[in-house]
């Protein structure tokens, strides 16, 4: 018994991108998706009745801030993650690699883990794939990712084979280290940095395990938008076409389309709500950064054609003020809106695939969108 399974309903004919549906024990969703992030059991400034009313269907949270912050052990006890944050829609979990990578500066990669320093209290930890798993089988996620390594861009053949190689060992220990695989699925991650060869060998290394779903990592770290695009075109023909496909980390306008195009059927990034919380803006014109003089005096909305709880009753005037002066409120508006506008996104390009038009619809949104923002 797998707990994740995919349904492809149809693929674009213009395009390629697939329209699916990704079923978990906690109810199923349409693809492609956005997930929004909840690293700490919480998106940034939305209660979960908000996240119900812009319909995300999904959200990530992270392996790692809540091993250290409040500690796998209480949200155990609690009944699990969805008991503890009040969130009955699937939940993904990022395995902790990444974030040990990205946010702890001495680190010490071994074959049995990784040993580091909190990056809070300076303590020292270990992460490995039995402890990464152990932790999300606490949380009880409904999608897992593996414990890999995501090396940082640009890195060398022979690091970025050894460190692949090491990936796909990492992912078997996972797998035999997995406790309930009835009710939480596991996914393979596949790493290969810009290396066509290794990301092959990853994508071969990880179908051979037969998870449930597979995600691209090691993109969007830095390189140019044309090495990911190149790389994506060449990594999802060699991922099953009967799993989901999740591109980690990604979740500007532009790329989610791009991505979606090449067969992808799942996004997440902080991308949003990160800028929502500096005054900026995703709009079907491009950014709008709210907390700039110009707006001082413009009572309109956010977005004329946007038709979130935010645009319907409140000005750029005033979620200007609020962000200038610092209230939380004016980042719950800003959060708000820019999640909402990724997710109608999202059903737009979910629209188009089902109508053989993604390439028609990619046309008209980057040429309003501006095309090289992000
Ligand atoms: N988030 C964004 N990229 C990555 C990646 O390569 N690995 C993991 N685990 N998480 C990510
Ligand atoms: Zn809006």
């Amino acid at each position: 018994m797998t707990a994740i399974t995919y349904e492809l309903i149809k693929t674009c004919k213009q395009t390629g991108a697939r329209l699916g549906k990704v079923h978990t024990p906690h109810g199923s969703f349409d693809t492609p998706m956005f997930m929004p992030v909840g690293t700490l059991a919480t998106v940034k400034t939305m209660s979960p009745e908000e996240l119900k009313e812009i319909d995300a269907k999904i959200i990530l949270s992270n392996t790692y801030h809540l091993w250290l912050r409040p500690g796998s052990d209480i949200i155990k006890d609690a009944g699990g993650l969805h008991k503890f944050m009040n969130w009955d829609r699937p939940i993904l979990t990022d395995s902790g690699g990444f974030q040990v990578f990205s946010l702890s500066k001495i680190r010490d990669i071994k074959e049995e883990g990784v040993h580091f320093r909190n990056h809070i209290s300076g303590e020292k930890l270990f992460l490995s794939p039995e402890k990464a798993m152990q932790i999300q089988n606490d949380l009880g996620s409904d999608i897992m990712m593996a414990f890999d390594e995501c090396p940082p861009y640009p890195a060398s053949y022979d690091y970025m084979k050894a460190s692949v190689e090491r990936t796909s060992r990492w992912a078997e220990r996972c797998l035999s280290a997995h406790q309930s695989p009835g009710n939480q699925g596991l996914f393979g991650i596949i790493q290969g940095g810009e290396y066509e060869d290794l990301r092959k060998q990853s994508a071969q290394d990880l179908a051979s395990l037969d998870l449930p779903g597979y995600a691209i990592g090691g993109l969007s770290v830095g390189e140019p938008k044309n090495i990911m695009n190149r790389m994506l075109e060449y990594t999802t023909p060699l991922m099953p076409a009967n799993k989901p496909r999740y591109l980690m980390g990604v979740g500007s306008p532009d790329s989610l389309i791009d991505g979606s195009i090449r067969g992808i059927d799942m996004f997440d990034c902080v991308l949003p709500t990160r800028i929502a919380r500096n005054g900026t803006c995703m709009t079907s014109t491009g950014r709008l950064v709210v907390r700039n003089a110009k707006y001082a005096r413009d009572f309109s909305p956010i977005d004329e054609n946007c038709g979130c709880h935010v645009c319907k009753n409140y000005t750029r005037a005033y979620i200007r003020h609020l962000i200038k002066c610092n209230e939380t409120f004016g980042f719950r508006l800003t959060t708000y809106h820019n999640l909402h506008f990724l997710l109608k996104l999202m059903e737009q390009v979910r629209e188009a695939i089902s109508e053989d038009r993604l390439g028609d619809f990619k046309e008209a949104f980057f040429e309003k969108y501006g095309f090289n923002q992000p």
